[in-house]
């Protein structure tokens, strides 16, 4: 023994070779947590302070090699001084420095995933051999920050500027034969025989038989490329990037100056660059905000995992209307492996349903996503219907009939007689209350809402909506059942519109409001998707489809009159009474046309702007902030009521949902984060200097109180 602490221990396992061998003590996986890297400190000393040790083998004795840092940790390690963060960085960097700068060769066995800090400890020492089924990569960027441990340095030394660019800024967990093909790891073995030839490789280099030497000197020295083929590489992809990014994520451009910036230097040189880069990136918004969705979404399935025990498998399950939705409900049920019964009054809708399901199946085939045989498989998993005559053992029911309240009830009431007793049966109504359906049931503790949005195979939220009578098993069976279909559910209670939609609604109110005043919708559009949402509010609409925007519209508006009954005739409305639904059918806001590819292209329809002329004010410029101050006011007001009144239990779930359901930009980290960047108090007395637009933008009590105690959501 040659040491051993908390997470690392290093044996001499053969004449002169030393095994590091990465085990965090108390945890499942390997990570940089603050332990390890002390413990990787003292290990190196002690390594250094043998000199039986010949060669180094660096191992993992979990089934991940390591996940990365500990992010859990930044947190409290990014409240500190840019100065200092990039001062920290510098220091932990001695520790990879020493790694690489060990007088024998080093090696590591790449035995599952190593991401982030745990890449770059493999790339700290002279070969690494990998398993087949393990994963590598850089995916800082994903977290608004850039490798910090070496990894722009090494890197671009290893598998040139080009590759290393692509591997930091798209931050891909890489497949052996990717890492392979380039030039990132030196062997690819089966995992049986990942020691034995890592040992074999190891004694080849204490043998002199790899110039282990060789690759020290390539790591530690300046970039192979001269200044044009640097300008080339570097400028390209600054260029590129900035275009994928729209100035909304700055990790990568930055880590590509860091690179760049590093080219000419050694490897000190590159670390400074480096630390500094990370330390910048770690004070950024969008860094915290990236962070903040990746503790909630550790949250959110801490929370999922939490009613595993009380649910019951969702071993056969059926819809009632094939539909848009249905038909997608049955597509990812069977998708992901649990049978359906597709059950629907028509013929016609039920084809419409599994043509839909086959389509997106032939995508996967094409795509070689999916073997035929598993295509056939699936489809086999959807069993269509147009009666009840198989529904005496299906365990979970989604009702995706049309949105009314009269028909679902109906149907709710005659499906409760053909199913078991302990069935759990949910609607995906988008509107409609739950307790209101819930009303002449049976069984209403076996009711409940499970809201999918639309593509449902695309979109990763299922709202799952507790009714005032719904039992506790009938919401962990569900939540478990959307688990299953690949998604994330949320659980939220009963209340018009639930959380998305009713927090949705406010922001169209405040597009609705800037057009009576003048605005160009285009124009607001623009501001709103350079502000981050995939598209503007006319256009999310024209998706959404203007007839569905209306009807919601209106249960809104009796849910919450108080605000949400407009005293004006809206664009909206307009679009509706001349049949502009949008999208659906050619024309709304916008007008379409099919591109190249078959998909629908919008361009810009004078008809839309006539029919509206006679109820918005004269043409009006409005400055940026102006539009989004009134689109985001009413939407982060009613997120904090619904969080306030118990819709959703905490700011992480809600923000979440909106990062899920509405596409809320993920570098904003979702509303309460929004509000806690611009400041509790800033963000009130903002919503003060539109108090005149009503009671939309009237901030709630308790947010004048956060905002007089300098609260926030996230703290
Ligand atoms: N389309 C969306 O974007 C979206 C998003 C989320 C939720 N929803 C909700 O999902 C539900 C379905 O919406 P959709 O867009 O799929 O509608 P749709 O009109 O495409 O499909 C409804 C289907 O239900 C069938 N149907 C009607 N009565 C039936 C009955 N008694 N038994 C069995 N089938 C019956 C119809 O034949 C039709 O095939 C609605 O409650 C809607 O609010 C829709």
């Amino acid at each position: 023994m040659i040491y051993e602490g908390k997470a690392i221990t290093v044996n001499m396992i053969e004449d002169g070779i030393a095994e590091l061998k990465f085990d965090l003590q108390g945890d499942s996986v390997n990570k940089f947590n603050r332990v390890t890297l002390e413990d990787l400190k003292a290990a190196v000393e002690a390594i250094k302070g043998n000199s039986n040790v010949k060669g180094v083998l660096v191992t993992s004795g979990k089934d991940v090699f390591i996940v990365g840092a500990d992010i859990t940790e930044f947190g409290e390690a990014f409240k500190k001084s840019e100065e200092e963060i990039a001062a920290w960085c510098l220091e932990a960097n001695q520790i990879f420095n020493a790694i690489e700068d060990l007088p024998v060769p080093t090696l590591t066995a790449i035995n599952g995933i190593a991401l982030g800090g745990g890449f770059e400890m493999c790339l700290s020492t002279d070969i690494r051999v990998m398993s087949e089924g393990a994963k590598v990569g850089l995916p800082e960027v994903k977290l608004g920050l850039m490798p910090g441990f070496g990894g722009t340095v090494r890197l671009p030394r290893v598998i040139g500027a080009d590759n290393a660019i692509e591997w930091i800024c798209m931050g891909a967990e890489n497949r052996a034969d990717k890492a392979l093909k380039d030039g990132a790891v030196d062997a690819v073995v089966a995992a049986d025989k990942l020691k034995d030839s890592a040992l074999a490789m190891l004694k080849s280099a204490i043998a002199g038989e790899i110039n282990w030497q060789a690759r020290r000197e390539e790591k530690t020295s300046k970039l192979k490329l001269n200044a044009m083929e640097q300008m080339m590489v570097f400028e390209t992809a600054k260029g590129f990037v900035a275009g994928q990014t729209k100035g909304q994520y700055p990790a990568p451009i930055e880590a590509i100056k860091t690179m760049q910036k590093a080219a000419n230097g050694g490897r000190d040189k590159a670390l400074d660059a480096e630390s500094k880069g990370f330390a910048k990136l770690a004070k950024t918004t969008e860094s915290q905000a990236l962070i903040g969705l990746f503790m909630n979404d550790q949250l959110l399935k801490k929370k999922a995992k939490g009613y595993d025990k009380t649910a019951k498998d969702t071993k056969k399950a059926a819809v009632l209307g094939a539909g848009i939705m249905g038909g997608g409900i049955a597509f990812q049920s069977a998708l992901k492996g649990t049978p359906i019964m597709m059950k629907d009054i028509a013929e016609a809708g039920i084809e419409l349903g599994l043509s839909e399901a086959n389509k997106l199946l032939a995508k996967r085939v094409e795509k070689k996503k999916m073997k035929p045989l598993e295509m056939g498989e699936t489809l086999n998993r959807i069993r269509p219907t147009l009666s009840y005559a198989e529904f005496g053992d299906v365990d979970t029911v989604v009702e995706a009939v049309v949105e009314n309240p009269k028909v679902k009830k109906m149907v709710l009431a005659e499906l409760e007689d053909k199913v078991r007793e302990d069935t759990i049966i949910t609607s995906n109504t988008s509107t409609i209350s739950i307790d209101l359906l819930a009303a002449d049931l049976k069984r209403p503790e076996n009711f409940l809402g499970m809201h999918f949005f639309n593509p449902v195979h695309m979109m990763p939220l299922v709202e799952v909506i507790r009714g005032a009578k719904t039992s506790p098993e009938a919401v962990a069976t569900v939540v478990a059942y959307a688990k299953k279909m690949g998604k994330t559910p949320i659980v939220v209670n009963d209340c018009p519109g639930f959380l998305v939609n009713r927090v949705l609604f406010p922001y169209f109110a405040g597009f609705a409001g800037l057009v009576r005043d003048g605005a160009d919708f285009q124009a607001v559009d623009k501001v709103m998707e350079k502000f981050g949402f995939p598209m503007g509010p006319a256009y999310l609409l024209d998706v959404v489809g203007i007839d569905t925007g209306v009807h919601a519209n209106e249960v809104m508006a009796e849910g919450f009159p108080d605000r949400m009954k407009a005293d004006f005739k809206t664009s909206m409305e307009v679009m509706y009474e001349n049949k502009r639904y949008g999208q659906k059918n050619g024309v709304g806001f916008y007008k379409y046309e099919t591109d190249k590819k078959g998909k629908p292209k919008k361009v810009a329809d004078q008809a839309a702007y006539d029919l509206i002329a006679p109820v918005v004010a004269e043409r009006k410029e409005f400055t940026a902030e102006e539009i989004i101050a009134r689109c985001m006011i009413p939407m982060c007001i009613e997120v904090a009521r619904c969080i306030e009144e118990g819709i959703v239990e905490t700011p992480n779930e809600a923000d979440m949902g909106l990062i899920f359901g509405i596409g809320f930009p993920p570098f904003r980290g979702g509303a309460c984060r929004y509000m806690d960047t611009v400041g509790m108090a800033e963000f009130v007395a903002l919503c003060d200097k539109f108090a005149d637009l009503g009671n939309l933008y009237k901030p709630t009590a308790r947010m004048r109180e956060m905002a007089a105690n300098g609260e926030s959501y996230f703290g």
